[in-house]
């Protein structure tokens, strides 16, 4: 195995009852985007994804297709596996929970863990279940008697079946988060977990085959079939070889980070941490829990039938704009809406004429020369940024010329701000550092009218289009976890794709250069 540091990240892995929204987008993009910037920071990643394909839910939906639970999953499964290439999402594996070899055996084995540990235990119950949550719900959740999120009565249910123990563990898990073993992002997830610990009660783990038969038998009584959550939430440990693979599990567990939505907190902030202490298993690190994508102020979900396929706006704006709209306009740890109105004015304002613009015009003035070499250290601190550092806040007001000089500000005030966001998972906010250097380049070029210059003092003008084009190809470095197609087409235009960064001695302006393409706004069908 590598000598480098692990990093294990995992997506929920959604149901495969519907086709996959926004919602689904946004959680994968924000993986995709913490993924490959820790791979760029050299670790061993691995990145998981996969599907939830038991239950009533499936099951059902399955037979209003007229399909069997198999067939309908298989299905579903393509459209998922699509969506994940459309979105360059750069998952290292998929588990699926349906898989007999590679998920059953470490569900069944963890199971058993819970069982011998005296966890589980049988017992008859009545409650209010909710097809939608998968999950019991109690009479403060219906609102006229109906679940408050997915506007269906619950079923009341009156069985024998296996309990899980959870509230033996609410103390403990309670001390890991306080002591910061188990980071909740953002905070105020973390408050809402410390407060739903204080009424934690065991689950209901199991339910009768004989209503429910697709799903994981439970070991040794066939006449239960495992909760589907329990079966769900174990894909993080069957997924790097759990029940099939000891070496593979003992080097990649514990996850780094799960990523999650915050209706799904409770089960992977109080019901997964007590299975893995229950089982003897390590804690995950880091549980980092967005918010929703709304469509115009409501809630993207299948249930309600309000929702947008994410692959329109990817044809019609490419897959970088998409990448780019849900980081950006959407707040990392909060809600945020989609509309069709503002992706075109985010694809006009800050991709054709934000990057797009500044690239091209920076093409353009260094077509004038042959290439743009890399200045003398005494020449370099002869145009600094000017105004636009006062306009903007930035983290070092007391920045010397030296630092000043463009080139050295993105290596000691911009990349710094940008990682240590990163490393806070501030994944919007660091996005933005980037733009906000953009802004400070073009009233760079204005300030010292570098187009001005190429005619004027071009001995002076290959010192500014230096450091222009240093900063803009650090950005391109920078937007790689975001953007990676992008990032990879402004490296090609300024000569040093594949040129490690502390070796860029010259910049070369490439012939032509369509980073984003002006598209008409008129035609609106296809994100409508
Ligand atoms: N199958 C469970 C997860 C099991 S994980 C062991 C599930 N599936 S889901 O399809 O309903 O949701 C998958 C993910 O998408 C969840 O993290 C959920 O919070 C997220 N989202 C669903 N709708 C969403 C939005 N409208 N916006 C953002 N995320 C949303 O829950």
């Amino acid at each position: 195995m590598s000598q480098k540091e692990k990093f294990y990240i995992t997506t929920s892995i959604p149901y495969l009852n519907g086709a996959p929204h926004l919602g689904h987008a946004l959680e994968y993009v924000q993986t995709d985007v913490i993924a490959r910037y820790q791979r760029l920071l050299g670790k061993d990643v691995f990145f998981l994804t996969g599907s939830d394909e038991h239950g009533a839910k499936i099951a059902r939906s399955a037979d209003s297709a007229k399909k069997s639970p198999k067939e309908f999953v298989d299905a579903q499964f393509d459209i998922f596996q699509n969506l994940l290439k459309k979105l360059n999402i750069s998952n290292d594996d998929f588990i699926r929970t349906s898989d007999q070899e590679r998920h059953w055996p470490g569900a069944q084995g963890l199971w058993k863990k819970l069982y011998d540990a005296g966890d589980i235990y049988k017992s008859s119950y009545k409650g209010l279940y909710c097809v939608g949550h998968e999950a019991f719900i109690t009479e403060k959740d219906l609102v006229d008697g109906k679940c408050a999120d997915h506007k269906k009565p619950p079923e009341v249910v009156e069985e024998e079946n296996y309990f899980f123990r959870l509230s033996k563990y609410a103390g403990s898990i309670r001390k890991a988060i306080e002591a910061g073993e188990l980071q909740i992002l953002p905070q105020s997830r973390k408050n809402e977990t410390l407060k739903m610990l204080e009424e934690a009660e065991d689950v209901s783990f199991s339910r009768p085959s004989k209503d429910i038969s697709w799903g994981v038998p439970v070991p040794n009584d066939a006449s239960q079939t495992m909760y589907v959550w329990c079966d769900a939430l174990s894909n993080y440990i069957t997924g790097v070889g759990y029940g099939r693979d000891a070496g593979t599990f003992e080097y990649r567990w514990p996850a780094d980070a799960h990523v999650i939505g915050k209706d799904i907190l409770r089960f992977h902030a109080l019901i997964w941490p007590a299975m893995l202490l229950s089982a003897g298993m390590m804690l995950p690190k880091t549980i980092f829990v967005h918010g929703w994508v709304n469509l115009r102020g409501e809630k993207m979900s299948k249930s309600t039938g309000n929702v947008l396929d994410p692959m329109d706006p990817i044809a019609k704006y490419g897959v970088d704009a998409m990448r780019f709209y849900l980081i950006n306009e959407i707040p990392t740890f909060g809600d945020g809406d989609f509309s069709p109105e503002q992706f075109h004015t985010v694809y006009e304002g800050l991709l054709v004429k934000g990057i797009g613009n500044l690239l091209s015009r920076t093409a353009k003035m260094m077509s004038s020369f042959p290439s743009i070499q890399k200045p003398l250290p005494e020449a370099m601190v002869r145009y600094p940024f000017k105004t636009s550092i006062s306009n903007i806040a930035v983290s070092s007001p007391s920045a010397s010329l030296e630092e000043t000089a463009p080139s050295r500000w993105v290596d000691r005030v911009t990349e710094p701000a940008y990682r240590a966001l990163l490393d806070k998972y501030e994944l919007g906010e660091a996005l933005k550092k980037i733009w906000e250097l953009f802004h400070m380049l073009d009233q760079y070029i204005e300030e010292y009218k570098v187009y001005k210059m190429i005619k004027e003092k071009p001995e002076d003008a290959q010192i500014a289009l230096w450091h222009i084009a240093y900063a803009l190809a650090s950005s391109a470095e920078m937007l790689r976890p975001f953007m990676p197609e992008t990032a990879e087409k402004v490296l090609t235009a300024l000569g040093v794709a594949g040129i490690q960064k502390d070796s860029w001695s010259a910049f070369k302006s490439a012939e032509s250069i369509h980073l984003f393409p002006r598209i008409e706004k008129n035609n609106e069908s296809a994100v409508n």
